[in-house]
Order: C-alpha cells, then structure tokens, then sequence
C-alpha cells in the first residue's frame, strides 16, 4: 500500500469508515452502533498485583524508537496502598488486550454502556470521564468529540473485515485489530476527533491532538498506541485512539514516562498475533 493522505471514508456521526492516513495509518470507525445484548457485571475488579498478574517475564529489549529502554525499569505501581485490578477479567480497567492477549471471552459484551454522545458509548466511569474531559477541552476553546468507542465483536468482525479487503491482512493488522483483539470492545477505549482531522496522523499535531496528548491523563485516559512503539503495542502511532485505565494510572504513567501498558506491567511485547487468526 502507498503511503498517502487518503481517506476512503470518514464521518463522525455514522457509519463504518475505513480511513487511510497521511502516514499510511489504516482505521476503521463503526457507525452506526449495535449494542446488542449485555452481559452481567461480575465483581467490579479482581485485585492481583502488576506483577503478580503475569508469569511473563519482563521484555528485556529497549523500546522501539524511543531511544531509552523504559522496560527495563521496574514497573512502578500507582501507589502502594492503590487498587489493583485485574489485567485480564475484560471488566476491569487494567484490562491488557493486545495481539497476544484477546478478550476472554472474546465476545465479551460490556455492561453499563453509556452514551458519549455522536452515537457513541463507553462503560459508564470512562463515559464520565471522557465528558469531562470534552467540557475541560471546550473550556480551552477546543471541540472534541468521539469517533468511536465501544464496538461489539460482531460489528468489528465488519470492521476488520472491510479493512482487509482494501488494505490486505498486513496492513490491516497494524492498524485494525482482529474481532475480539480490540480494546473498543471493552468499552473502555475510544477514538477522538477534533476540527480539521479524524482518525489520522495529522490529530497528533492539531491543536486538539496536543490537548488530548498533554491533558488526558488527568481524565484518566492514555493515548494506547504511542508513535515509535509498533514493537510493543503492535500498531502504528494513533493519537487518536484514548484508553481509559484510570486517573490513578494514567497519571503515574504520564509522571514517569512510560507510554504503554505492556512497558507498565512488564508484560510481553505484542507485535504480531501468535497465530494466524
Ligand atoms: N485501531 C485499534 C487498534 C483497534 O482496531 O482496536
Ligand atoms: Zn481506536
């Protein structure tokens, strides 16, 4: 695929949308929403500790592009007496999703979908936070809305599929997660927009996409997929792409530096899927 500033489709109210960015980015937007059934909370988060939430040892080589090697710090915890949740139940808000790590079960539905508006939700804590941070956003003289965020295992079969039909399996994968791979899905993630640029490279440096990238973590949110660490995320730079993890961390993130949530809790690196689907 060439590197171009095409976009196949893109709207921020409706329908699916497989955009191309300038940097060859590939995105989907999946409009208009179909919930579908909910599934029962179950208790709010299992409390394993970082480290004690994963065998995998820590990745040993520097991160990708960064010119440091964050991975190889110790993973700091929020704080000592802070919650621990769950890196793997899809309910809580560490939950880990990545090429290696797919939701369990992989149709897992959400409970407490609450609207963000745009024909978009989130799980109802992230929902909150993302409003206030919209209103914050709109203090400062910015308009930021949501693209996308929550979408089923089936409407991201579509997505994906819709993906690899313009751009191949390849590409599609740096850009697209496979149905049950994506952090959409949790409820907990959400791509953001701003006047002039959706869904693509060029958000990072509007003046919204630098709002979002320096402010956030204050509403509990960190931009997932970081430029430079395709190695350890397993795709391209979205600056687009927020996940919610909470202010607790996303703050200690933003404080010392490390970008990612494999990096934070020493998790394997997820470039690629560990099979073919
Ligand atoms: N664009 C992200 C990786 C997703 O499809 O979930
Ligand atoms: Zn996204």
């Amino acid at each position: 695929m060439g590197k171009g500033g095409r976009v196949l489709h893109l709207t921020r109210r409706g329908r699916i949308v497989v955009g191309i960015t300038a940097a060859g980015l590939v995105s989907a937007v999946v409009l208009p929403l179909t919930l579908g059934g909910g599934s029962t909370p179950t208790a709010a988060v299992v409390a394993p500790s970082p480290a004690a939430a994963t065998t995998a040892p820590p990745p040993t080589s520097p991160a990708p592009g960064t010119g440091t090697s964050p991975t190889q710090r110790p993973a700091p915890t929020p704080s000592p007496t802070a919650p621990q949740h769950s890196l793997t139940d899809p309910t809580s808000i560490w939950v880990v999703v990545n090429k290696a790590r797919p939701l369990d079960p992989r149709t897992y539905v959400p409970p407490d979908l609450t609207s963000v508006g745009d024909g978009q939700y989130l799980r109802a804590p992230a929902a909150a936070a993302l409003l206030s941070l919209f209103a914050s956003a709109a203090a400062d003289g910015l308009s930021i809305h949501a693209d996308s965020g929550y979408r089923s295992y089936t409407y991201q079969v579509s997505v994906h599929d819709n993906v690899v039909a313009s751009l191949g399996q390849s590409e599609a994968d740096i850009g697209s997660a496979r149905p049950g791979y994506s952090e959409h899905q949790t409820g907990w993630a959400v791509d953001v927009g701003g006047d002039g640029c959706e869904i693509a490279t060029c958000f990072g440096t509007t003046p919204d996409g630098r709002w979002v990238a320096a402010n956030a973590y204050r509403y509990g949110f960190i931009v997932r997929y970081p430029q430079g660490l395709q190695g350890i995320t397993g795709y391209e730079y979205e600056p687009w792409h927020i996940r919610y993890v909470g202010v607790q961390l996303a703050t200690a993130m933003h404080a010392t530096g490390v970008q990612t949530l494999e990096q934070w809790f020493h998790l394997p690196a997820a470039p690629a899927y560990l099979r073919s689907s």
